[in-house]
């Protein structure tokens, strides 16, 4: 296997592959997210990627900072005002990693910004084969990392960990890892530290078997980040002749990690109880291409997917693919709906007609996309690990199949558990039926969960979001699709669990709960508060009260 970041020469290419089948193109392919707490560095990492793999020759590009040249999406008013990207979308780019002869395909899932659109990320995070963790070396473990973790974790999806802003003054390099393993659990296992502290970052020891340094790698700032860092590789002598004591501190931590067993084990990587860790400067392009390259050496390639069965369908299987995600609205000209997909199994050709597992219906595929921020392009052909778009796919939904020949049908994506709920009417009677049309809709996407229960009626259905900007986008696109205004009402519930048919006659009669069903069938107690939750399962313990899907405990 290449050691990530062993050799000199890397460069990303805009060649167009040549047919080289199946097995080859899904080997090719690593698909992951960026997980992170807002502000740790995600847009200016992406950035950094894209600039690595020359699709932009400058950095500033992408995430549309002050000043900038803008070319995210702005989807909707809010999200302008706010300066967030609401739309997860997947850029695809070639790197030929250092020594390969072979353009590997990176597809970069974009996951929201703003943490409360979790469940959107939540979703994302069952697409990908792998995940960052972007973590600012100054603040080290966030909330929203710690979450985003937990999902990884439930999904066996293995990490790769990236600590940020190294070029800022923060906490000692060892000190973060011990944060990592002592509050998720996970063993650190750095594949680079650091050479100077935090806010003197002068380049990279790359860490061989059994901790030794094997090579030090200098980087040169260029004005502003906006280029790729100009990196000169140096021996261990020559590195400790350039930097004396940063360079010593460096190799003796690198010792001390693999004292205590903290050296790279890619089965242990796999299996999600390691996560090899970079240090870098997104900002100034520094650890950039380390990362890339570990991407390549390390992350698994698409892999068979487990059907609802239990059987696997093999990436060589005939094709086969998940939605994970529903877009409306992202093009305010056309007001269309994209379903992004990932491809499981077999090759995707544009046109192909495909099964849609949930409804048995055929589903034509003449309009696919890959669509980043504003930028669009038609997909001829896609593999494995690939993401699609499908314009007006009207009929799909997050979690369903589609797929060719032997029928397959994926198991649903996870309803994560709400903390918010509202109520929400037309406010005009007269727009009943149009509000009505448009719950559904909303509630098909996956934009927000509906509760309803006999008491409240149809009328006032109660939204329930893992987090409050969901209400936001159910109410601005109620009005500028399906003009409709409407009125939302928070209610005094704060978590949710599940029951039972059985249950819910007497939890409906005590105080502080109430009792829905779920659009999906499921039956939802909400509580006030834990304290309410505790005490009615200590008085009737043989009530049905279980999480959700476990996402922050
Ligand atoms: P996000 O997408 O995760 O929310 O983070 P984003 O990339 O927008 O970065 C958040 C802030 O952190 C930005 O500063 C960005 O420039 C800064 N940043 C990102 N990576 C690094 C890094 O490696 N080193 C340093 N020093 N800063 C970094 P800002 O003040 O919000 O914007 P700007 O004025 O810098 O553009």
């Amino acid at each position: 296997m290449t050691e990530p970041g062993d050799a000199r020469e890397s460069e990303a290419t805009a060649t167009a592959p040549t047919p080289r089948g199946l097995p080859a193109e899904v080997a090719r392919r690593r698909t992951f997210a960026v997980i992170s707490h807002p502000d740790a560095g995600k847009s200016t990492l992406t950035e950094a990627l894209a600039l690595h793999a020359r699709m932009i020759s400058e950095a500033g590009a992408i995430h549309g900072k002050a000043g900038r040249k803008s070319t995210v999406s702005d989807w909707m008013e809010m999200e302008k005002a706010r300066g967030i990207s609401v739309s997860s979308t997947a850029l695809q780019f070639n790197y030929r990693a250092a020594g390969s002869d072979v353009d590997s395909v990176i597809n970069l899932v974009d996951t929201p910004g703003h943490s409360d659109f979790s469940e959107d990320t939540y979703r994302v995070l069952t697409a990908v084969d792998a995940a960052v963790m972007l973590i600012d070396a100054a603040k080290g473990l966030e909330p929203q990392t710690l979450k985003l973790f937990q999902v990884c974790r439930h999904r066996g999806i293995p990490v790769i960990t990236v600590i940020n802003k190294w070029d800022r003054p923060g906490q000692a390099p060892l000190e973060l890892l011990d944060e990592i393993s002592e509050r998720i659990g996970l063993t650190p296992t750095p594949l680079f530290l650091p050479v100077g502290i935090a806010g003197d970052f002068r380049g990279l020891l790359r860490r061989g078997p059994e901790g030794v340094a094997e090579e030090y790698i200098h980087f040169t700032r260029t004005a502003g980040g906006a280029t790729i860092a100009p990196e000169e590789s140096l021996t261990p002598e020559q590195a400790e002749a350039r930097e004396g004591e940063a360079w010593v501190t460096a190799a003796e931590e690198s010792e001390l990690l693999s004292a205590t067993g903290q050296d790279h084990d890619q089965e242990l990587f796999l299996a999600g109880q390691t996560s090899p860790v970079i240090y870098a400067s997104a900002m100034l392009n520094f650890g950039v291409r380390q990362l890339l390259e570990t991407l390549v050496a390390l992350a698994p390639a698409p892999g068979a997917r487990v059907d609802v069965a239990g059987r696997p369908r093999e990436t060589g299987d005939p094709f086969s693919a998940v939605v994970f995600k529903v877009q409306a609205g992202m093009d305010t000209a056309h007001r269309d709906r994209l379903a992004f997909m990932r491809i499981v199994s077999g090759e995707f050709e544009r046109g192909m007609v495909v099964t849609h597992a949930q409804t048995g219906r055929p589903f034509a595929t003449k309009y696919a996309l890959t669509v980043f921020g504003r930028e669009r392009s038609t997909v001829d052909t896609a593999y494995p690990g690939d993401v699609v778009g499908l314009v007006n796919a009207t009929a799909l939904a997050p979690g369903h199949t589609l797929f060719v020949d032997r029928k397959v049908e994926f198991p649903p994506i996870p309803s994560f558990a709400p903390e918010h709920f509202a109520t929400l009417r037309a406010q005009s009677a007269g727009k009943y039926k149009q509000f009505r049309k448009a719950i559904d809709q909303l509630d098909s996407e996956g934009v927000v969960q509906v509760l309803r229960n006999d008491a409240r009626g149809d009328a006032s259905p109660v939204l329930a979001a893992v987090g409050p900007m969901q209400f936001e986008v159910v109410t601005a696109r109620m009005q500028a699709e399906f003009n409709v205004e409407t009125q939302l009402d928070f209610l005094p519930y704060t978590l949710a669990r599940r029951t039972d048919a059985e249950s819910a006659p007497e939890l409906d009669r005590q105080r502080g709960v109430e009792v829905f069903t779920r659009t999906d069938g499921a039956v939802l107690a909400l509580f006030s508060d834990k304290w309410r939750l505790q005490y009615i399962e200590k008085e009737h313990p043989d009530l049905t009260l279980e999480p959700l899907v476990a996402t922050a405990d």
